[in-house]
């Protein structure tokens, strides 16, 4: 990859069945088509060490964890993560497409569940330092919507999940307002509907802040 494109890091963002891994495996597809290689990697996990505290985070009761542990617990998996998979991707040349990262730590433990954002800012401070996406795709859709979606869904697929519904319409509005207040790192997609319209509103974001 030359200089005048470097490798970027680009993540999705947004609540339960908003629709990010559906669509990071799609934004992948289209990058490959357009010969970028590119990797797809996620969080909580990402490397091994953080699929392994990924299973703490993920499996048990709502309240199996304070928001602060919680916190401690994503960062630890975060750094890790960065340390064994992002930064190796990016420096040989794949660009990176993530669903969730630091954002989500700031909704979902800050926004949704109490934690200080002062405290999450200096563990991130701490850990990644001032490691930041190239661009976030925000994928924004009412919670009844995102709701029927995962219930089309096999089996409730995390903790998350099972948070009241004025739980996630904290993290909705914390979301759409991290779009506007970042609107240089930040683009809010419209995410109801179909999906190839939301896959070409996608497209549509990366495309041209990276001119493809
Ligand atoms: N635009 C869409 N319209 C309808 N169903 C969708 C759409 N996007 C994703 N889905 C389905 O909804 C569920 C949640 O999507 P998913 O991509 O897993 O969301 P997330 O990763 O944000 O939780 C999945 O079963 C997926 O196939
Ligand atoms: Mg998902």
């Amino acid at each position: 990859m030359s200089d005048a494109n470097p490798a970027r890091f680009i993540t999705l963002e947004g609540g339960e069945g908003a629709g990010k891994s559906t669509q990071a495996r799609r934004l992948s597809e289209a990058l490959h088509a357009r010969g970028i290689e590119n990797i797809v990697t996620r969080e909580p996990g990402g490397s091994p060490g953080a699929e392994d505290i990924r299973k703490l985070l993920v499996e048990g009761e709502p309240g199996r964890w304070t928001p602060e542990i919680e916190t401690l617990l994503m960062f630890a998996a975060r750094v890790d993560h960065v340390a064994r998979t992002i930064r190796p991707a990016l420096e040989s040349g794949a660009w990176v497409i993530c669903d969730r990262f630091t954002d989500s730590t700031y909704a979902y433990q800050g926004a949704a569940r109490g934690a200080d954002a002062d405290f999450i800012r200096r563990i991130e401070e701490a850990t990644i330092g001032d490691f930041r996406t190239d661009l976030t795709l925000i994928l924004d859709v009412p919670v009844e919507e995102a709701f029927g979606r995962i219930e089309s869904r096999a089996h409730a697929e995390n903790r998350f999940e099972k948070f009241d519904c004025a739980f996630h319409e904290r993290l909705r509005q914390y979301f759409r307002q991290l779009a506007q207040r970042e609107s240089e790192r930040c683009v809010l997609i419209d995410s109801r509907g179909e999906t190839e319209r939301v896959s070409q509103q996608i497209w549509r974001a990366v495309a041209s802040r990276f001119n493809l």
